[in-house]
């Protein structure tokens, strides 16, 4: 007799499913910007990106101008339109400087561009081999929310600076580091009742999970609120949250974005550190500038999650802020946003074994938060 009720068997099996899309990481994070040459310098300056790789006219690359950055295993690229006809104008009139690729490192991007496609994902770049003396790369892409894609990228073949359409950039200005490691994970903002549908693109059309979910009740002020789901692929490497707006007494963050931004987008990207002390003491005195949080915070700071390796004098002169699970803690702290636009800001985080986003600090960061929207106008 068919049955609707689910045995342990069939609530096993998905689990045993192989992964149809197995991903290495995050490879780069492209930006479309209004001044790359002048954003690139604020990125190595501010945060201590190292030049990698520019492509441009000198390079056979019409209408726009492209520089890499990177980090340990961070890799942003910074590109910008040369002429006002260039699709890449059109996406900066818009949105202002903000993130158009998240790009997704794999063994075979013929192979995620088909199994993607075919659960539904809106082709934005079929497979397309590269070449030059260094080697091939293979990419292709989707389309995710907003104007957002993912590229897929295959560069196992590839021994050059960064891919082919790129030249080795050598500069004389090379700041030091500021021990960035790695992206932790990237948040994407969504518009009303947006969160859910989503979700399930990043569950059928990419094999994600949501591994964590926030209402309104965790992410909410006495004025504005939003809703947060974590989705996480198979190996935990890739992690990206998705918020949408909710209502509240006042105007949500989210919202702020949503209209300022012109659309949904990414959020904030989240970079890892093996010492968030030492990291945030250079990005501070390099100008980054992060949110200011009460002191108050820690007068109950050690009650809430007990022992922490830090001097809690040093984590309050910094305003960094520590949240406790099951796993262990983490450190973490929110710069303002980089652009004149209330739109894209980045998180610094230490993990010390936890594996979650800081629930306990929602309030705290929230707050603060409304405090720069009030000074904006927009609360
Ligand atoms: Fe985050």
């Amino acid at each position: 007799m068919p049955t609707t009720i689910a045995t342990p068997e069939t609530k096993r099996a998905p689990a045993a499913e192989k992964d149809f899309l197995p991903l290495q990481g995050t490879d780069y994070v492209e930006f479309y910007v209004g001044n790359a040459k002048q954003a690139a310098h604020f990125y190595k300056t501010a945060f201590g990106f190292h030049s990698l790789a520019y492509s441009g006219p000198e390079t056979g690359t019409k209408g726009r101008a492209s520089y890499a950055i990177c980090q340990n295993k961070i890799t942003f690229v910074l590109t910008t339109p040369i002429r006002s006809n260039h699709p890449v104008a059109e996406h900066h009139h818009k949105h202002g400087d903000g993130v158009k690729v998240l790009a997704l490192t794999v063994d075979d991007a013929t192979s995620a561009w088909e199994e993607t496609t075919k659960r539904g994902g809106k082709s934005y770049l079929e497979p397309k081999r590269l070449s030059d003396e260094d080697g091939d790369v293979v990419m292709s892409g989707i389309h995710t929310y907003g104007e957002v894609v993912h590229l897929f990228i295959e560069r196992q073949n590839y021994h050059g600076p960064f891919m082919p359409g790129f030249r080795k950039w050598e500069s004389n200005y090379n700041p030091p580091g500021t021990g960035l490691q790695h992206v932790d994970h990237c948040v994407g903002n969504v518009g009303w009742g947006q969160m859910n549908p989503w979700v399930k693109f990043y569950e059928d059309v990419m094999g994600f999970r949501n591994i964590l979910t926030f209402d309104d009740k965790d992410i909410s002020t006495e004025y504005s609120a939003l809703m947060s789901k974590v989705m996480s692929n198979g190996n935990g490497f890739v992690k990206f949250p998705i918020n949408e707006p909710a209502e509240g007494k006042k105007k949500s963050q989210v919202e702020e974005y949503l209209e300022f931004y012109d659309g949904e987008g990414v959020q904030h990207i989240a970079m890892a550190t093996n010492n968030i002390i030492e990291t945030v003491t250079d990005l501070q005195k390099r100008g980054v500038e992060f949110l200011h949080i009460p002191s108050t915070y820690y007068d109950t700071l050690l009650d809430r999650v007990g022992h922490i390796d830090e001097e809690l004098n040093a984590l309050k002169g910094l305003g960094i802020l520590v949240d406790r699970d099951d796993e262990g803690y983490l450190l973490q702290i929110f710069s303002k946003p980089v652009e004149d636009r209330p739109t894209l800001f980045y998180e610094i985080i230490q993990r010390k074994g936890a594996k979650s986003f800081g629930k306990g600090n929602f309030k705290a960061l929230f707050e603060a938060i409304e405090r720069e929207q009030a000074a904006r106008g927009n609360l």
